[in-house]
């Protein structure tokens, strides 16, 4: 892999900018915004009613899109491919459309962001409880498995620290419980391979924006027996087969969960994306950034002032490097980054306020890496980072 050629497609990348919030949003490559472009400019109109050419070009080429999207994460279908706004819209739709019964428990870890927390809190007031068991950690998740357990609804890969947990065993250990398991792909499907057939997963939500497809586009995959047996969360527009004043014919998935007009820009630039990734490796795309992150993890680890978050093991945290420095507040890091070197990295809580809430931290700083990202963009951090260390 080639992260200097990489980086030319992505036009940003030449105003000097060292950026390091992929776990944000990553850039868009000149292939994914020439896709946007040619939509807005050759076939700018809608999908799915009507019957001239150029509604005809747009159903091709979200199809096409679909297509590359059910190859990458090798789905049975691409019925199984629904387009949603982000990570976040997937997980709603499940907690809406399940039929989650009073009594039911939804099991989440402890490291979970807002979007894999929220939307369970909210089923608390129909009597469905959630219960957390600790991120990575089998035995206690065994522990917390019972006939109650209707749905484990949990992370991947961590945003705030780039770990990952044993999915694959946490899938099988719930299947024998009896409960579905939904995973937040939001940092795993970006960085590594995703065999939702291989992993035996029952929905699998990811965003767009964070694999260089546009912002506000996202993926959820279901198997196709349990989306077909789902209620749609959204209901309006090309939903349906047909209505008569009291009743509705839904079609079947994906078009009943894709309700109104669709983001047909974004769709078809989420499938370049997928595509672009596709071409560089997903294999290799995760091993830049553990070298990377190696880089960064020797030079800084061992550092008396810096506390990294997740452990010294770059392997075990991808491309993430979060971390504090004592006395320091992660925010004045981030901007002294900003301001001094150009340097994007996030701060605070990553949208995780209960885990920082649990270990008595404000939040943390977060480089976080992708494939056009080189070892002279973490020398220069690394750089910025030694000069701060000197003023605390
Ligand atoms: N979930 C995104 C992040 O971690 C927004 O930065």
């Amino acid at each position: 892999m080639n992260a200097e050629k990489i980086r030319k497609d992505f036009p940003i990348l030449s105003k000097g900018v060292i950026y390091l919030d992929n776990a944000c949003q990553t850039l868009r490559p000149v292939q994914v915004i020439d896709k946007i472009n040619e939509y807005y400019n050759d076939y700018p109109v809608c999908g799915g009613r009507s019957y001239h050419k150029l509604s005809k070009r747009v159903d091709e080429e979200v199809t096409n899109a679909r297509r590359i999207i059910q190859k990458f994460f090798n789905a049975k279908k691409v019925q199984e491919i629904i387009f949603t706004r982000n990570t976040t819209e997937g997980i709603n739709l499940i907690a809406n459309s399940l039929s989650l019964q009073e009594g039911d428990i939804v099991l989440i870890s402890d490291k979970e962001h807002n979007s894999n927390l929220i939307p369970w809190q909210i089923l608390n007031s129909k009597g469905i409880k959630h219960e957390i068991f600790e991120f990575g950690n089998i035995e206690d998740f065994k522990s917390k498995l019972n006939s109650s357990v209707k749905l484990v609804s949990t992370v991947q890969t961590s945003n705030l620290d780039g770990t990952s947990q044993p999915v694959e065993e946490m899938i099988k250990l719930a299947h024998a419980n009896g409960s579905l398991v939904l995973l937040d792909g939001a940092q795993s499907a970006p960085h590594k391979p995703v065999d939702v057939q291989k992993l035996d997963v029952d929905f699998f939500s990811c965003s767009g924006h964070k694999m260089t497809g546009p912002s506000g586009t996202g993926i959820l995959y279901g198997k196709y027996s349990l989306l077909e047996k789902l209620k749609p969360f959204l209901v309006g527009g090309d939903t349906v087969e047909e209505t008569t004043y009291e009743k509705c014919k839904f079609l079947p998935p994906p078009e009943k969960f894709e309700a109104g007009l669709q983001n047909y820009a974004g769709i078809m630039g989420l499938g370049e994306a997928v595509k672009y990734l596709s071409k560089i490796g997903m294999k290799n795309i995760i091993a830049h950034e553990i070298e990377l992150n190696k880089r960064i993890t020797e030079k800084l680890g061992n550092h008396e002032k810096i506390e990294i978050i997740g452990g010294l093991n770059a392997e075990e945290r991808g491309g993430i490097f979060s971390f504090n420095i004592k006395n320091m507040d992660p925010h004045e890091v981030a901007i002294i980054l900003d301001n001094s070197a150009n340097i994007a990295v996030r701060s605070g809580a990553h949208c995780c306020h209960s885990w920082f809430n649990k270990h008595n931290l404000k939040g943390s700083v977060r480089a976080s890496l992708y494939c056009y990202n080189t070892e002279e963009d973490v020398d220069k951090f690394v750089e910025e980072i030694e000069k701060v260390l000197l003023l605390c």
